[in-house]
């Protein structure tokens, strides 16, 4: 292992051992050097498993007991989301900072109880949302930023995944309580993220949900036409019905067309610029990215890191890592109401700021227009 450029290594404890774990985060962790010192797992045996072949020297299923043993700098929590909330806070409060998967928690009254578990100065909780980090994406928010591709009028965040019912045979997938939603929250919040990132605040949304062809509790597919505080206009779709997948974000300004095209990741090749009419191809020629960083849990991870040495909150924490969660809640506020959210609606008090199906307002398969009774 080699030492952080502060000192020696950090020292890290992971939190659910899945999928996303073994596969994303902890060869960033190792390719970071942070020295992996305890496995958490609810599975005893995937937890010392997992632990054997990465080195760490304790694992179990009693996280306090491990976080007490180990006196980790930072926690990586990659549970199901309905775990989320009480572990960011269990390790906030044993004094390590937490690196969570998205979606942060199952609602925004979640959110709030883990960053009230935050202190100033660090520990702070940052949450993954890795594809606001590649390189194309830095340098198109900071041309965003600077306006040097003028005002943003219109974009398109369409997330157009296929899920087949093998993935929805995994208990956690597919339910309000433990998943927090569908499409929307599971997988459109990577697309809607970085769009918020790119553009600011929303103001407004008006959505649509269905559940068409997954034996799933939540919507299978989402439409909605999002208002940004800017007066920009924003087509989102979420689905896991497309066989033709695609994550697919379209921006335009009013001096060019910005789009990139990829599935669950991208290099700057997966970008492209495109000048309107009468911009001098110079001009044009500099607003492409110079150097190539693919979005991955490596790159934020990264960010994180040097947010810890500096001890500043990192980026995709606070109010920042709050936005898509607010998107979605207010979505799913619409399409089972029938009616447009604003952001301010949001607060303690809206049944959606608590669960995200609104304390039990959906109902698979039905449409807004035929479900006046859940209107609130
Ligand atoms: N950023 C991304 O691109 C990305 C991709 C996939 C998944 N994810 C997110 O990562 C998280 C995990 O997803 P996954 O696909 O790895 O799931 P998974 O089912 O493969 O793994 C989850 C692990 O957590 C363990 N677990 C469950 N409850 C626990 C608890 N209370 N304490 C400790 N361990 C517990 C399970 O035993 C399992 O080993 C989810 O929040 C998911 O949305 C993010």
């Amino acid at each position: 292992m080699t030492a952080s450029p502060t000192g020696p290594a950090r020292r890290v404890v992971l939190v659910g051992a899945g999928g996303i774990a073994e596969g994303s985060h902890l060869p960033a962790l190792r390719d970071a050097g942070v020295r992996l010192v305890g496995v958490v797992d609810a599975d005893a045996q995937r937890a010392a498993d997992v632990a054997a072949r990465w080195g760490a020297d304790t694992s179990g299923t009693d996280l306090d007991a491990v976080l007490a043993a180990e006196r980790p700098d930072l926690a990586v929590v990659a549970t199901p989301p309905v775990a989320h909330r009480d572990t960011v806070v269990r390790c906030l409060r044993a004094g390590a900072w937490v690196w969570c998967e998205k979606p942060p928690a199952v609602s925004l009254a979640e959110y709030d109880l883990m960053a009230a578990a935050e202190s100033e100065g660090g520990p702070y909780v940052g949450y993954v949302f890795q594809h606001r980090f590649g390189s194309a994406a830095r340098t198109f928010r900071e041309q965003v930023r600077d306006g040097s591709l003028g005002r943003p009028l219109v974009a398109v965040c369409h997330t157009l995944w296929y899920r087949d019912e093998e993935y929805y045979a995994v208990p956690w997938r597919g339910n309000w309580e433990t998943e927090g939603g569908g499409p929307a929250m599971g997988h459109g919040i990577h697309q809607m993220d970085l769009t918020l990132s790119l553009l600011g605040d929303w103001h407004q949304v008006t959505a649509t949900a269905s559940t068409l062809a997954r034996d799933v509790a939540t919507e299978d597919v989402s439409m909605a036409v999002v208002t940004m505080e800017s007066g920009a206009l924003v087509s989102v779709v979420n689905s896991v019905l497309s066989p033709r997948q695609e994550s697919y974000l379209r921006f335009d300004l009013t001096d060019a067309t910005v789009e990139v095209s990829h599935l669950y990741g991208y290099d700057n090749s997966d970008w492209t610029w495109t000048p309107r009419p009468g911009i001098d191809p110079e001009r044009a020629a500099a607003w492409l990215p110079g150097t190539d960083l693919p979005s991955s849990h490596a790159a934020q991870l990264t960010t994180f890191l040097d947010a810890m040495d500096r001890g500043e909150r990192p980026p995709a924490s606070g109010a920042d890592g709050r936005r898509s969660l607010e998107l979605i809640t207010g979505l799913y506020r619409s399409a089972m109401t029938g009616r447009p959210v604003r952001r301010d609606e949001l607060g303690p008090g809206d049944p959606w700021y608590d669960a995200l199906d609104g304390g039990g307002a959906y109902r698979p398969g039905t449409l807004p227009t035929d479900t006046p009774e859940v209107v609130r």
